[in-house]
């Protein structure tokens, strides 16, 4: 029996990007019925998904996390009793399906004893009697089991979808992360403050569905919230899909500065460049959105992660700058976000990065917000050859995921794709910059589609 699945479950299940699926559905190479897909009509678009070998749950997740060279994370069984409360419903499900399956059981049974009867007397009658057996013999012995079907009441028990309005975002809660937690890792800016309970600014109100508290919270909501539906989103996770009226940053300058206290995880020397990871303290994490910047010994700095690992904030950073002195557990002051280099999520255009030396930096980061976010069906990354450094993960990206391409080269300009549906993000030296935004210009590139950490 075919299932109708949202586009964002449907996605989820056979493992492209959602953008994907929209052309799909744009196209006509996929049917959909008010925004929802059929389990049918999505096998016969993918047929060559492989659910039983290839767990769709782990597989997107696992190439992008492995490609960002992140900590691979446990895959963590959400919390007991929201497990025993997804497998409860699903019960419920299946006995539902059970209890109808039997009435219909017992009307064709009566039904072939009905025919039976009369078919003595009309030949017609015992060939539809006939036909009858013989297709509910062939339906027992042939119909395989469901695979698309199988994987996705799988999913359903180890994720939960979430929409959040008044936006239309929406994100899957795996494991047994909160609803913050898996927003940030979808490319989410989520309205918060100290992830840890104590702020109320990442107040939620739960339009529909079921949350349960998994994180221990000081703040305390009035009982007029309670009574409205609020919960704290760094405290909570969805128990089965829900709907949640939330705020989110939509600008820059939706995000306060802040001034933290960080310390050194790491110095590593790559390439030409040295990596620095800080971390802040868990109760005090960045809030930024990618492509921002901080300053540091009052100069300013890229970060060149993205959002959604708040608490580990990577620097790109030449051998003979005051960063690549610092040694492992020194502590640094923090200031920031600062900076308007940052994705135009709302233009409809694919994005094309362009970097050289390290404007590597935010452009990295500006590209794992955009695999976050799973909204695009081509993303390209240009870099200059000559500088190199990371180019294992840019090669990785591309192996990785259908949807990115990368080039390394010294002759961008041959390099170039259309650029009327794209919006250029440019990173690198002054005089790179300057020279590549008068060619890109020349080139018909309207300035509205541009962007540089210095403004277009
Ligand atoms: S972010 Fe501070 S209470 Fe949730």
């Amino acid at each position: 029996m075919s299932k109708f699945l949202n586009l964002s479950r449907a996605a989820k299940l056979i493992g492209v990007p959602r953008a994907i699926l929209q052309q799909y559905v744009k196209e006509g190479r996929l049917e959909s019925f008010d925004g929802m897909i059929s389990t049918e009509s999505l096998l016969a678009a993918f047929p060559e998904s492989k659910f039983e070998e290839d767990p769709v749950f782990e597989r997107i997740t696992r190439i992008k996390e492995e490609s960002f060279g992140k900590r691979i994370r446990e895959r963590i069984l959400p919390d007991r009793e929201v497990l025993s409360a997804r497998l409860y419903e699903q019960s419920r499900e299946l006995a539902d399906y059970r209890r109808h399956l039997e009435r219909y059981h017992a009307i064709v049974v009566e039904a072939q004893e009905k025919l039976r009867v009369i078919s003595s007397a009309r030949p017609e009658v015992a060939d539809l009697a006939k036909w009858l057996d013989h297709e509910l013999g062939e339906a027992l012995v042939t119909e395989a089991p469901d695979a698309l079907d199988a994987m996705e009441n799988y999913l359903r028990i180890v994720s939960a979808h979430v929409r959040i309005e008044p936006s239309g975002r929406e994100y899957f809660v795996d494991g047994a992360d909160t609803l913050l937690e898996a927003a940030l890792r979808a490319g989410i800016a989520f309205n918060y403050g100290c992830s840890g309970g104590n702020c109320g600014l990442c107040k939620a109100r739960l339009v529909s569905g079921e949350t349960r508290q998994v994180r221990h919270q000081d703040y305390i909501l009035s009982e007029a919230e309670k009574r409205s539906g609020f919960i704290l989103a760094c405290c909570h996770t969805a128990v089965n899909d829900i709907v949640i009226e939330a705020l989110e940053a939509g600008q820059p300058e939706d995000i306060p500065v802040q001034e933290i206290e960080v310390k050194v995880k790491s110095v590593e020397q790559v390439g030409a460049i040295s990596r620095i990871t800080l971390q802040t303290p868990r109760s005090s994490r960045l809030r930024f959105l990618a492509g921002q910047s901080v300053y540091l010994f009052d100069q300013e700095y890229p970060i060149a992660s993205c959002p959604c690992d708040d608490r580990n904030l990577e620097f790109h950073v030449l051998p003979n700058d005051v960063l690549s002195r610092l040694q492992k557990g020194e502590t640094v002051l923090l200031q920031g976000p600062y900076g308007k280099f940052v994705l135009n999520e709302r233009s409809g255009r694919e994005p094309l990065f362009i970097a050289s030396e390290t404007g590597f930096a935010p452009i990295k980061s500006l590209i794992e917000h955009a695999m976050a976010l799973d909204i695009y069906s081509a993303i390209m990354l240009i870099r200059t050859s000559h500088d190199g450094y990371l180019s294992n993960l840019c090669r990785a990206w591309e192996s990785a995921l259908d949807n990115f391409d990368y080039v390394e080269t010294e002759e961008i300009h041959a390099a170039l794709p259309d650029l009327a549906a794209r919006d250029v993000y440019l990173a690198g030296p002054a005089a790179f910059v300057e020279e590549m935004k008068k060619s890109l210009m020349a080139k018909g590139l309207p300035a509205s589609q541009l962007f540089t950490p210095s403004g277009a």
